[in-house]
């Protein structure tokens, strides 16, 4: 279905650019071709490997390093001491707090950063730490975020000045007296603990950097695994006092992101530090336990919520408390304003009266993070606790969780509208998606066969969960990081003969932007994508940007290509009436080129026109030569996609093992630009789901050992573990966006968790079983059976 032509009739319903055009970027990947930041050789490239705590929480007494140092191969060794001469001992995170490069006074988790080595190679690097000696104090670990902040816990920020405690921040939303007067006056209350545990993206590609710093000009290159190489390079140029124009973040083809690639990590300031020191490139690649027990894990979220609603399933206001496991430093990435990220969706797709919510934010000795795995900062829990909430509350009345969300929907005629914690939701319908996944799944059907299969004894449950998102953060007047806005550039220039290139301040983990970012010129411009080439992931040759994470791409940088190929489009426009002597008014555009109105004849090609802007004849007056334009875009709201998913379950009760038999996900994201790329997306997403609901947790020890540092302790789901996914959509186009597109990266691993969940507790209705947290282990679900389900 490859098309070389700018034929938008062949895509679905209201279709943008070349439908199901395949994408750019495969035949480099499929081949092995990719250049990813392990990839890249540099002569005299020296290896830099960090060694990591063994303790969770301990003080260093002492460290020696004679013998690291004498070792052939190696060429430098740094500590935290040595980098606490140069100030450089701590880093901001992406979330005003600060966490140590190197520890100098205590490790505050297992696998935190002591020192590194640089040496000729990997394995002479790795041999070194060896080498190193340090004698630790041991000091109790706060390992349960319960007791985090009992008075006798210890310490762990005894960094920051006059902390007594071990409390984070607190966050509030909503109107606490209007939620529990209408609670007051409910008919039904219903509650519940939920625990949405701590996990990881887990990325194919771990994280690492290549820094080579060149002392003859003073100019530092960094490729580096990031999700936002603008941003990090401004913090880089903030924190090593570097004259930001002599810094180029460089991020290749990047092996998936998933939130895990957003915060900087100390690796990658080691590897710069290490490459100021020594003169030479250095390369920092950190294995996979490195990956899964010190980068950011994601959620962590011990959640109540409550529901109170009319004894005929009207819902009439939400309420919940979260406390909020941070690990050692807050190092998650979040809008300043929003410390809990976007949780205050959690009032999810109803019309409700009120709501409120208190948040407790604790660290603790584990690895920080809080990073939007998959999600836009924090929607994930919120979606999961409202949709597992409304389930609770179908359990209590007895009701078809159905029919309760069609009864409790936002109606279409209500939008744009504000909820009860103020986010203003831009567009939905969400009745036909609910249908058309009852329809798609045979959700009758499904329900009289369980019915059948409960009398027998099996197990079988239906899970149904609703979600909207909001993604595609700013505008920038509420949204930045650091004091950065969240706006996004974007540059296009037309080359003589037609081809373009479009230059993107976001940076693509495998989402298949070089080929949606063409579609969307292309759409604008009627030049076909195959001649529009994606420039992204430098930032020497990119305009200034946020980055990629949240789904931001299409909603933010997306709304820019279209919005900057409009800018072109009209400058060709004037050109065009030059070329064809006549009025501007006088011409009118289709797909790819001007004509005079009444005259199709009379017409010229964007094409020609590029020629034009760059040839010898004149040009109308004031217009300058050349065909280009950049736009800086700065999002009027976020997009707020939705979907419905149904997931369909067999538990074995006599091992308590889920199969997941089938899998529903309706999605609406607006106008859709590539139907193939939107679908690889959910599939994708929905199998992070069912991994987080079944088997994903990275746990600790009462030491606070991670238990989870490899892929043979921490499991990920595979192609066994899940069904064939059934997908379908329905398209509410954004109001605001140039094209309608919402965001849709994110969607499926958001709003699958809470349908997986909602099967099993489904099929274990038999047992009288209300709510059991993820993940849904064998061994979880055994407990659930038996009426012991334990919180993690
Ligand atoms: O920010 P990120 O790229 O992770 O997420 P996204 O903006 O939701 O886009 C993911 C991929 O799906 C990109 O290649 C988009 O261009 C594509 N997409 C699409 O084809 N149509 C949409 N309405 C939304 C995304």
């Amino acid at each position: 279905q490859h098309s070389t032509v700018t034929d938008f009739e062949d895509n679905d319903r209201k279709p943008v650019g070349h439908g199901r055009m395949l994408r750019k970027e495969d035949p480099r990947f499929v081949r092995g071709k990719g250049r990813y930041v392990d990839d890249v050789q540099l002569p005299g490239m020296l290896h830099l490997a960090i060694l990591r705590s063994p303790m969770a929480h301990a003080r260093i007494v002492s460290v020696d390093t004679s013998l690291a140092e004498a070792h052939p191969k190696v060429k430098l060794v740094v500590t935290g001491a040595m980098l606490a001469e140069k100030n450089l001992a701590w880093m901001p995170t992406l979330s005003n707090d600060v966490q140590a490069v190197l520890a100098t006074d205590k490790v505050r988790f297992q696998g935190q950063e002591v020192a590194f080595v640089v040496a000729e190679d990997r394995y002479a690097a790795r041999d070194a730490l060896e080498l190193i000696d340090i004698e630790y104090e041991p000091l109790d670990p706060v390992v349960d975020v319960r007791t985090a902040l009992s008075p006798d816990a210890p310490v762990i920020r005894d960094d920051i000045e006059g902390k007594s405690d071990n409390h984070c921040f607190d966050w509030e939303t909503g109107d606490a007296d209007a939620t529990d007067a209408v609670f007051a006056r409910a008919d039904v209350v219903v509650s519940e603990d939920i625990v949405y545990p701590r996990v990881h993206p887990a990325p194919m590609e771990t994280c690492g950097a290549v820094a080579d710093y060149d002392a003859v000009d003073g100019r530092l290159t960094l490729w580096s695994t990031t999700q936002a190489p603008h941003a990090h390079r401004t913090l880089y140029a903030i924190v090593a006092g570097l004259p930001e124009h002599k810094i180029r973040v460089i991020s290749p083809d990047i092996g998936g992101g998933f939130g895990n690639k957003v915060p900087i990590y100390p690796g990658y300031v080691c590897a710069i530090v290490g490459s100021l020191l020594l003169g030479k490139p250095v390369k920092w690649m950190e294995d996979r336990s490195e990956n899964l027990t010190s980068t950011g894990f994601a959620r962590d979220y011990v959640m109540r919520g409550e529901i109170a609603a009319t004894s005929d399933g009207r819902i009439l206001a939400i309420r919940t408390h979260v406390l909020a496991d941070h690990g050692a430093f807050n190092g998650t990435a979040a809008p300043v304003k929003y410390p809990a990220g976007f949780f205050g969706v959690f009032t999810g797709s109803y019309d409700i009266e009120a709501a409120h919510c208190k948040m407790t934010a604790v660290y603790t000795n584990k690895a920080p993070g809080g990073v939007a795995y998959a999600c836009s900062f924090r929607i994930t829990e919120a979606v999961y606790l409202v949709e597992r909430m409304v389930n609770v509350l179908a359990y209590d009345l007895d009701m078809d969780p159905v029919a309760l969300r069609m009864k409790n929907f936002i109606r279409p005629e209500q939008f744009p509208y504000k909820t009860k914690t103020g986010w203003v939701y831009d567009s939905g319908d969400y009745e036909p998606t609910m249908k058309l996944a009852t329809e798609l799944v045979g959700y009758d059907q499904l329900r009289a066969e369980q019915a059948e299969k409960r009398a027998r004894g099996e197990l079988m449950g239906i899970g149904v969960a609703f979600f909207t998102e909001a993604v595609g953060a700013g505008p920038r007047k509420d949204m930045d990081i650091l004091g950065l806005g969240m706006a996004d550039g974007c540059e296009l220039r037309v080359h003589p003969t037609g081809k373009a290139v479009v230059r993107l301040s976001v940076q693509s983990q495998g989402q298949g932007h070089e080929t949606t970012f063409a579609q969307i010129v292309a759409e604008e411009l009627g030049i076909p994508p195959e001649d529009i080439d994606v420039v992204h992931g430098d930032t020497d040759q990119t305009p200034f940007g946020l980055g990629t994470y949240g789904s931001r791409s299409t909603p933010v940088s997306g709304a820019a290509a279209a919005l900057v190929a409009r800018k072109v489009r009209d400058k060709a426009k004037i050109i065009a009436s030059g070329m064809l002597e006549v009025s501007v008014a006088d011409l009118e555009w289709s797909k790819g080129s001007f004509h005079v109105t009444g005259d199709p004849t009379a017409s010229v090609t964007i094409q020609d026109i590029a020629m034009r802007a760059h040839g010898a004849a004149d040009l109308p007056e004031g217009i300058e030569g050349g065909l280009e334009a950049q736009i800086c875009y700065n999002p009027e709201n976020l997009t707020y996609p939705h979907g419905a998913y149904i997931c369909v379950v067999d538990i074995d009760p006599g091992t308590a093992v889920v199969k997941v038999r089938r899998f529903v996900a309706v999605d609406d994201c607006g106008t859709r630009i590539n139907p193939m790329i939107i679908e690889g997306q959910v599939h994708g997403g929905l199998t992070d789901g069912v991994g987080m609901a079944l088997m994903e947790m990275i746990s600790f020890d009462e030491d606070g050992n991670c238990l989870g540092g490899s892929l043979m302790d921490y499991l990920i789901p595979t192609a066994l573990e899940v069904p064939d996914w059934e997908t379908g959509f329905t398209v509410t186009p954004s109001p605001h966006h140039p094209i309608g597109a919402k965001g849709v990266g994110e969607s499926a691993t958001v709003g699958s968790p809470p349908a997986v969940v909602n099967a099993v507790v489904d099929a274990l209705k038999p047992y009288n079983v209300r709510h059991a947290d993820m993940p849904l282990t064998p061994s979880r679900v055994w407990e659930a059976m038996n009426g012991q389900a334990t919180p993690p």
